[in-house]
C-alpha cells in the first residue's frame, strides 16, 4: 500500500490533459459482452478499476488486449462461463453491469450481490426490478444473484428510487434491451453523459436507442451486435479535479481534452466562489481565480445538477472560503468520509445529517490523513496541495482506481507530492 508524502502551500501553473472517463469505459467494455467480432474502445483510462472489469470480462470467455495509447480490443471466444464471483464484485462494484450483458446474450448471469461501500448503502433494486420487466426470472442464492431468460421481451420500465435514477442500473437495463424482442422505453433514465456514451458506443454496433441524454430512452430490439470502434468521452470528474486543483492552489492551469458542457453546474457554482473558469482560443478550459474565496451553498444531483463524485473536491475548496458555505448530499447521504480527515488538517467542518456546514478558515495545515474511498482521496490530495507543511495521504489505491498517475501529473504542474511504499 503506497502513501503520498505531498508539500503543500505550491501555486499549480500549466496544462494538463484529461483521460477518457472511468465511468463510461466500465460500462462499455462489459457491454462488449453482447457483441460477435471485435470491438476497438480507445482512451480506456489504465486504472485499477478498468484492469479489474478486464480481468472478469477475461473470466467470462473475453479475449483482452490493451494495446498502446490506452486502446483495448475485446473479442468473445467462450459464453460458457455466467459468474462473476464476489472476490471481483468486492473488490469493484461496478462489477455488476456485466448482468444485462450476460442475461441478454447468455440467457443467464450470476452476480455476486455487492455489499456495503465506504460511501453508504448501494442497493440494486432497481437493476433487477429492470431486468425483471423485461422477463428475467431473478433469485437470490447463497449471497449470488441468479437471473435467467429464455428470451427478454421490451416493456416499459421505470427506474426512479428515493434519490433519482440510478446510472448503472440504466446502463444494465439498456444493454440487456438492445437483444430484446420489440420495444423498451426506460423512463427515469439516468441522463449523465456516461450513460449516453454507452448509448452511442451500442448504436455503432448496430443497436437501436434513441433519447439517450434525456429520463425517456427508447430501445428497439435488434437479434444481433457487432463490434465496433469507439472512443470514451473525456472523464467529466477527473476534469472537474484538475480545475478545482487550480482554483484551490490559486493557480492558472490550462486544461486540455475537457469538456466543459459536461461540468456546467460546477462551473456555476465555481463562478459564484470567484474562480474563472473559461474556454481558451485552442479548445482548452482555462482556469484561474481571485485570492477571496467566496463562501455557497451546493447541493449534489442527478445530472446535470452537481455530481456527487465532485462533492468531497469542491468541499475542500470551501474550506479556504470567507464565511459558510452549506453541502448537502442528496444522492449519498452518507457520503462525507473526509469530513473528519479534512478537520484533522485545520478546517471547520460540521456535518449535521446529509448537510455540512462549512465555517472557512484563512489556511489548511499539513498532517497524516487516510483515504478511504476514491473521491474523499482526491479531495485530501487537494487540500494537501494548499495546506501549509507536509500531508501524508496514506491507501492512496483508493485514488489509484480512479485516477492514472495523479501525483505526476500534478507534479508536471508544479506540485511536490512523492508516492512512498507503506
Ligand atoms: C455511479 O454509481 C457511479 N459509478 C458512481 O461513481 C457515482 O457516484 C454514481 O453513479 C452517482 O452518480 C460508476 O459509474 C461505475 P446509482 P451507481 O445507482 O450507478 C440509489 C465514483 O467515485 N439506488 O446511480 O452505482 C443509490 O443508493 C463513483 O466514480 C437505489 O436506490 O450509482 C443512490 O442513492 C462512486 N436503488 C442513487 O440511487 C438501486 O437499485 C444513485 O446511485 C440503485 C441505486
Amino acid at each position: 500500500m503506497d502513501r503520498f508524502v505531498i508539500n503543500g502551500n505550491k501555486r499549480l501553473k500549466g496544462t494538463i490533459r484529461v483521460n477518457g472517463s472511468k465511468n463510461a469505459s466500465l460500462p462499455i467494455l462489459a457491454a462488449s459482452l453482447l457483441t460477435e467480432g471485435e470491438s476497438t474502445i480507445k482512451g480506456v483510462p489504465d486504472l485499477s478499476d478498468t484492469q479489474h472489469l478486464c480481468y472478469l470480462l477475461e473470466r467470462l470467455g473475453m479475449q483482452v488486449t490493451r494495446e498502446e495509447k490506452g486502446d483495448i480490443k475485446l473479442r468473445v471466444e467462450d459464453e460458457m462461463n455466467c459468474h462473476a464471483e464476489y472476490d471481483l464484485v468486492r473488490k469493484m462494484r461496478a462489477s455488476v453491469c456485466v448482468m444485462g450483458p450476460l442475461l441478454a446474450r447468455r440467457g443467464r448471469a450470476q452476480v455476486s450481490l455487492p455489499g456495503g461501500c465506504n460511501i453508504g448503502y448501494r442497493p440494486i433494486g432497481l437493476h433487477l426490478q429492470g431486468l425483471e420487466a423485461l422477463g428475467a426470472d431473478v433469485e437470490l442464492i447463497g449471497g449470488d444473484i441468479h437471473l435467467k431468460a429464455k428470451k427478454l421481451r421490451g416493456a416499459e420500465v421505470f427506474l426512479g428510487g428515493p434519490f433519482g435514477s440510478t446510472v448503472l442500473g440504466t446502463a444494465n437495463v439498456l444493454m440487456a434491451a438492445c437483444l430484446a424482442e420489440g420495444t423498451t422505453v426506460i423512463e427515469c433514465a439516468a441522463c449523465e453523459p456516461e450513460v449516453t456514451d454507452l448509448a452511442d458506443y451500442l448504436n455503432k454496433c448496430g443497436a437501436r436507442i434513441t433519447g439517450q441524454g434525456t429520463p425517456r430512452i427508447t430501445i428497439e430490439g435488434v437479434t444481433q451486435l457487432r463490434g465496433c470502434e469507439h472512443e470514451i468521452v473525456p472523464d467529466r470528474i477527473e476534469a472537474g479535479t484538475f480545475i478545482i486543483a487550480s482554483a484551490i492552489t490559486n493557480g492558472d492551469v490550462k486544461i486540455e481534452n475537457c469538456r466543459l458542457d459536461h461540468l456546467l453546474a460546477l462551473v456555476d457554482r465555481l463562478r459564484a466562489i470567484g474562480v474563472n473558469v473559461e474556454r481558451t482560443a485552442d479548445g482548452m478550459v482555462q482556469v484561474s481565480s481571485a485570492r477571496r474565496l467566496e463562501p455557497v451553498t451546493i447541493t449534489t444531483q442527478p445530472y446535470p445538477g452537481f455530481p456527487t463524485d465532485l462533492q468531497a473536491q469542491a468541499m475542500s475548496l470551501l474550506c479556504l472560503a470567507d464565511g459558510n458555505s452549506v453541502v448537502t448530499e442528496k444522492i449519498f447521504p452518507d457520503r462525507f468520509v473526509h469530513v473528519a480527515e479534512l478537520n484533522r488538517m485545520g478546517a471547520r467542518l460540521r456535518k449535521e445529517g446529509p448537510t455540512v456546514i462549512v465555517e472557512g478558515v484563512k489556511h489548511l495545515v499539513g498532517a497524516p490523513v487516510m483515504a478511504s474511498d476514491l473521491r474523499a482521496s482526491a479531495a485530501l490530495v487537494l487540500a494537501g496541495l494548499v495546506a501549509k507543511g507536509t500531508t501524508t495521504v496514506s491507501r492512496v489505491y483508493h485514488i489509484d482506481r480512479g485516477y492514472d498517475r495523479i501525483e505526476q501529473r500534478l507534479n508536471a504542474l508544479g506540485a511536490d507530492i512523492r508516492r512512498v511504499p507503506e
